[in-house]
């Protein structure tokens, strides 16, 4: 196979950053083609921890191409800082390993200020607890024809005429809808024209490039951020992401032809997470719950939110499957449900006196959901040790069986530790 996509199967933080940087050994090209600095995929590679939140986390292997699609919002003082992390790390991004699209849209000052704005203004029950980093705002602007791409900041006169429309706009929205300041546009325009000067060496048509390569045969992974339950389309709405967290967002977000998406790897967490508002028909405040966040280092990698906790959900589970076609799944945190007993898992919700198995897409109905439990055994063994299916205990082996007849796609992969090494492999995509 030539192209593997991984996709979060639910609220994000299913662990995608240990999968992706699993699969990424065998990828020529590590591309994110949605979302921003809203991510932060966490990759611990002989006990040292690296965080990445745009960078894709594929490139902490050697010799690796780092790709940034044009589905994506991209903060480019972010991006700088992150460029200088992992330079000290001795991994160096050049203009010979390292792209930008030119499609890619700018976050701007402006984008974080009315994030933040607006999430201070909304009541209890309607914040959506975004990660304040200005991401709704700058595919709002984009949507609106308001953006600024990394092709306009390379031109400066039509980055200035862009930029001198747009600030108007945002001033007057800044002051008279939240009472906060505005920017000087000398101050926006002399920063990120510096921007502009680092950057614009790794700016590049990303379809085109990204087409070169698969049709010389070179491997690509299209590494997912949030999950599918974010995603604008098919998620949660409106507590979600603003861009197409799911499958959908690499074509619109890369620019390729679908007929390269080959196989399509959702990674789903052996228990569920999120983070920030909205309905979690799982969620467990009591003891369970302290245990699933304790275990796991529950703790958003951005924002150092502690993560709401809960346990399995198979319906979200099946709609991922359809909504992104999954070929295989990887299973993460399997290690964390050591020392439950029993573990369950929700096979349905009831709403009102109606049972449903199918994931609603009014958010009244998944506030009112119930879960519907099945019980299975727990295991008290240390599992973290173990390498093959067959050294897992064998309650562990039957919750595995379990989730997979329910969800109904095979795993490829299971984690059972925060380490490189501490994964089962059964099948690798890239070698089918
Ligand atoms: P935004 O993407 O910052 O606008 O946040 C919108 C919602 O998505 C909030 O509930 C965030 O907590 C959630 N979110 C955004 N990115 C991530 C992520 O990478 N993992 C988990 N939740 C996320």
């Amino acid at each position: 196979m030539n192209s593997v996509v991984v996709v979060g199967a639910q609220w994000g933080d299913e662990g995608k950053g240990k999968v992706v940087d699993y699969f990424a050994k065998q990828a020529n090209t590590i591309v994110r083609y949605a979302g921003g600095n809203n991510a932060g995929h966490t990759i611990v590679v002989k006990g040292e921890k690296t965080i990445l939140h745009l960078i894709p986390s594929g490139v902490l292997h050697k010799g690796k191409v780092g790709v940034l699609g044009n589905g994506m919002v991209v903060d480019p003082a972010v991006l700088l800082h992150e460029m200088e992390g992992l330079s000290k790390k001795g991994i160096k991004l050049t203009s010979k390993n390292f792209f930008i699209s030119e499609r890619a849209h700018l976050i701007m000052p402006y984008h974080k200020r009315i994030d933040l704005a607006r999430e201070k203004a909304k009541s209890k029950k309607g914040k959506i607890g975004t990660t304040g980093r200005g991401i709704g705002p700058a595919y709002e602007d984009k949507a609106t024809r308001a953006g600024i791409r990394f092709v306009d900041l390379l031109n400066e006169k039509v980055f200035e005429e862009r930029l001198r429309a747009v600030l108007k706009e945002k001033n007057a929205y800044l002051k008279h809808v939240f009472k906060e300041r505005g920017f000087s546009f000398a101050a926006v325009q002399k920063e990120y024209l510096g921007y502009g000067r680092l950057l614009k060496r790794y700016v590049t048509d990303v379809s085109q490039l990204l087409d070169g390569m698969l049709m010389k045969g070179k491997r690509i992974l299209f590494e997912g951020a949030q999950g599918t339950l974010l995603d604008i389309d098919h998620g949660t709405y409106p507590f979600v992401t603003s861009s197409n967290a799911g499958v959908g967002g690499v074509l619109a977000g890369c620019g390729v032809s679908p007929y390269f998406l080959q196989e399509i790897v959702g990674v789903i967490k052996a228990y569920t997470t999120r983070v920030g508002g909205g309905p979690f028909p799982t969620e467990l405040t009591d003891a369970v719950g302290q245990h699933l966040r304790r275990e796991g280092a529950e703790y958003g990698a951005t924002t150092g939110r502690a993560r709401r906790c809960g346990w399995f959900d198979a319906v979200v589970g099946r709609y991922g499957v359809r909504v992104n076609g999954f070929t295989g799944l990887a299973l993460t945190k399997l290690d964390t449900l050591t020392g439950l007993d029993p573990i369950r898992i929700c096979t349905g919700y009831r709403v009102g006196r109606k049972r449903i198995t199918e994931f609603p897409s009014d958010i009244r109905q998944m506030e009112q959901a119930k879960p519907i439990y099945e019980e299975m055994p727990g295991w008290k063994e240390d599992i973290r040790g173990a390498r093959k299916v067959e050294d897992l205990p064998r309650n562990a082996r039957r919750y595995v069986k379990k989730l997979e007849s329910l969800v109904g796609v095979p795993f490829f992969l299971m984690s059972v530790g925060p380490q490189r090494a501490q994964s089962i492999v059964i099948e690798n995509p890239f070698e089918t």
